[in-house]
């Protein structure tokens, strides 16, 4: 029987803090013991707005299963990532759940970058600015009030009503104070801590609109052509991925020209200890990941363990 984990099911199973630490622990487990089998990210793209993606496999040392991830990218489309993780056990291959991808990349890359984004922000920075107010924005928002007090959030989206609607949500769940901000380096003057989740081809911020001291945290430019921050810009800062090859080749580097050398060192580096993240406090941090297939396993495996001792889910036979 294979499980099927809808958006309502993995929002009832899944809590932040638990994946956050399960990320927490991917990351020392796969950057000190990486399985010898390089992950994959195929992306296409088709004739119409979208693009195909799949990622795979999804391997943690220690889990015995592995995930297969495929997406559609849809920029327009709410949500705009639609599709399935597959997660297999590790010896028989046997199917042992199907989850709804929206949920789990939203999760898996917006408490990674939480972790990151506290990792590298300067402590006392308790101003947090959104640019591009939809679902990885969110998770990613909701990790940084568990993991540090956050007392603002300045939001700013090309869809002013969807910003609008954004900071109205955390204004209410959360209690912090709320503003909407006309642009990105509005928001940049006013926040510690900025987060970018568009699907921008242009850049949005440059050196001279970033303060002295600010993490930014940039999550749109995974794919061949996006770009959220300019060559400038990371020239003069500290930046951390999470795959330098990756980075350098369709990622937040190599979209704007920069090889792996403009990396400082990737976010498993940094909680293991193996490199200093921030090293001063007037320094400008970046933290810009691609997302990697690890992270799908590590969250849709803590769903999967909790509807053991749940039983939320349907089960489905697909052999039937
Ligand atoms: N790095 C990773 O690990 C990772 C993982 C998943 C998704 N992503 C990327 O994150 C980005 C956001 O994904 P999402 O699922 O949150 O999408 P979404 O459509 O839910 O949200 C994006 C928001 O950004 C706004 N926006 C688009 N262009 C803008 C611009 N130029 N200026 C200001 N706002 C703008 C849109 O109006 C929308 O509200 C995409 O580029 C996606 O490919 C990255």
């Amino acid at each position: 029987m294979t499980l099927l984990l809808g958006c309502s099911d993995l929002e009832r199973l899944l809590d932040v803090n638990a994946c956050l630490d399960a990320l927490r622990q991917g990351f020392v487990a796969v950057g000190s013991d990486q399985p010898d089998i390089p992950p994959r990210r195929t992306r296409t793209d088709l004739p119409g707005p979208g693009t195909a993606t799949a990622l795979l496999p999804g391997l943690v040392p220690g889990v015995p299963a592995y995930t297969v991830k495929v997406n559609a990218k849809f920029p327009g489309a709410r949500p705009a990532l639609r599709g399935l993780v597959c997660l297999h056990d590790l010896a028989s291959g046997e199917l042992l759940a199907v989850l709804d991808s929206a949920t789990v990349t939203a999760w898996r890359t917006g408490l990674a970058a939480a972790l990151g984004t506290d990792l590298l922000a300067r402590p006392e920075a308790d101003r947090v600015g959104v640019v591009g107010a939809g679902a990885q924005a969110d998770l990613v928002v909701r990790g940084l009030l568990a993991l540090r007090p956050v007392r603002g959030l300045v939001v700013h989206d090309l869809d002013p009503e969807r910003a609008r609607a954004f900071a109205a949500a955390h204004g209410d769940r959360w209690a912090v104070d709320v503003d909407v901000a006309a642009d990105p380096a509005e928001v940049a003057r006013q926040c510690g801590v900025v987060v970018l989740a568009t699907w921008t081809r242009e850049p949005l911020l440059s050196r001279t609109d970033v303060p002295p001291g600010t993490q930014l945290t940039s999550l749109g430019a995974d794919e061949p052509g996006k770009v959220e921050l300019t060559a400038d810009l990371l020239r003069h800062a500290r930046v951390f991925v999470d795959d330098v090859g990756l980075a350098a080749g369709t990622g937040a580097l190599g979209n704007v020209g920069l090889g792996p050398d403009h990396a400082a060192g990737t976010l498993a580096e940094v909680l293991t200890g193996r490199r200093a993240g921030r090293t001063a406090p007037e320094e400008v941090t970046v933290y810009a990941p691609v997302g990697l297939p690890w992270q799908d396993l590590a969250l849709s495996w803590l769903a999967y363990d909790a509807v053991r001792a749940t039983g939320l889910g349907t089960s489905y036979d697909w052999l039937a």
